[in-house]
């Protein structure tokens, strides 16, 4: 077994078969930024995974990252009303509180302050070399790179080591980092002794979905189609997606990625090969794939909008998840500052 030179897939594929045997090795640290809600590119690039990793015996933390909302934009509107949207949205998908820790930024303090002796393990070239933030400061709405912009990286190495997460259910967008994760880890461990892992990345099996535009799923471009919307919204996002002029539909997402990724988005619903589906479309043109689309997504989203709308009707216990996965994150966060701080010379 190569680790030098292994490709992220070549590791997946290893890492999947560790799993299978022995999950209780593994703990899972991924999340989301409460930005809107999640939808079916969340959905088939990370959440169906992280509730399969979960199934599968493995410890599973899921972070809402309110902090980071504030990478792109000067405000976090609407926090509130996005957290509880989200809590629905990983309650309905099967995220099981039970067994799952989902917990916020902002409520536990010693994960935050982790971030301090984790910048000090990196360089401002290091930081600036990140091509994901590089991307991400090109679509920011704001005018000026901030500090929590240019440093977030770092905070999700602090999101990632706080309860020594091992592995991190990322899609392509997410390995720089968690480069920068491994880099904070190996050089923490190197100054102060052995006490963090170094996360492996678990890359998601599904291709990138685009929006109805044509260009990534975004809940901040607008483009995407919500775990919790209902069929109606979703028939009408879809009959206003971007195709092309070419009649007959194939499966060519370099040349037409806007038909490509509508027929894409039906292939995952129906758990099929994205060829097939074209094939079988084929003269039949936009609308019957449209069509093919809409009754693909509504069906397969059907009992995930239907728990999703009896745990709203409860709004009361699903708080109380949040709270109760606040508490655990807490406990574990001042249980791993305790250790860094008496590493670092007890008295930090
Ligand atoms: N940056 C991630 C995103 O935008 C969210 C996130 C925050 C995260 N902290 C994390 C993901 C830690 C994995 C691990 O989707």
């Amino acid at each position: 077994m190569s680790t030098v030179t292994a490709s992220p897939e070549e590791r997946t594929a290893e890492l999947e078969a560790r799993i299978r045997q022995a999950p209780e090795k593994f703990r899972v640290m991924t999340g989301d930024r409460p930005t809107g809600p999640l939808h079916l590119g969340h959905y088939f690039g990370t959440l169906h995974n992280r509730v399969r990793l979960q199934d599968l015996g493995v410890e599973v933390f899921v972070i809402i990252a309110d902090y980071q909302v504030l990478t792109d934009r000067d405000v976090a509107e609407r926090l509130a009303e996005h957290m509880e949207a989200m809590l629905l949205d990983y309650l309905a998908v099967g995220i099981d509180p039970a067994r799952s820790t989902v917990f916020n930024h902002s409520a536990v303090p010693a994960l935050n302050q982790l971030m301090l002796p984790f910048l000090s393990l990196v360089s401002v070239a290091e930081l600036n070399r990140n091509p994901t933030v590089k991307d991400e400061i090109a679509h920011s709405r704001q005018s000026a790179v901030s500090g929590l912009m240019f440093t977030y990286p770092v905070h999700q190495a602090a999101d990632i080591l706080f309860c020594k997460g091992n592995l991190v259910p990322v899609g392509q967008d997410q390995l720089p980092h968690l480069e920068v994760t491994r880099t904070v880890a190996r050089r923490f461990n190197e100054r102060y002794g052995a006490v963090f892992p170094e996360p492996d990345a678990l890359l998601s099996a599904a291709p990138l979905l685009l929006g109805t535009d044509g260009t990534k799923m975004s809940k901040s471009r607008g483009n995407s189609i919500a775990l919790g919307a209902t069929a109606d919204e979703t028939a009408r996002l879809i009959k206003g997606a971007k195709t092309d002029a070419e009649r007959h539909i194939t499966y060519e997402p370099e040349t037409r990625p806007g038909v490509a990724s509508l027929v894409l988005l039906a292939a995952l619903c129906l758990d099929r090969d994205p060829h097939a589906v074209a094939e079988e479309i084929g003269g039949g043109g936009a609308a019957a794939l449209k069509r093919t689309v809409t009754d693909a997504v509504n069906s397969r989203m059907a009992p995930i909008r239907a728990r999703r709308a009896e745990y709203a009707q409860d709004m009361g216990y699903v708080r109380s998840v949040l709270r109760a996965g606040n508490e655990r994150a807490d406990a574990v966060a001042a249980a791993t500052l305790d250790e860094v701080r008496g590493v670092m010379g007890g008295v930090l």
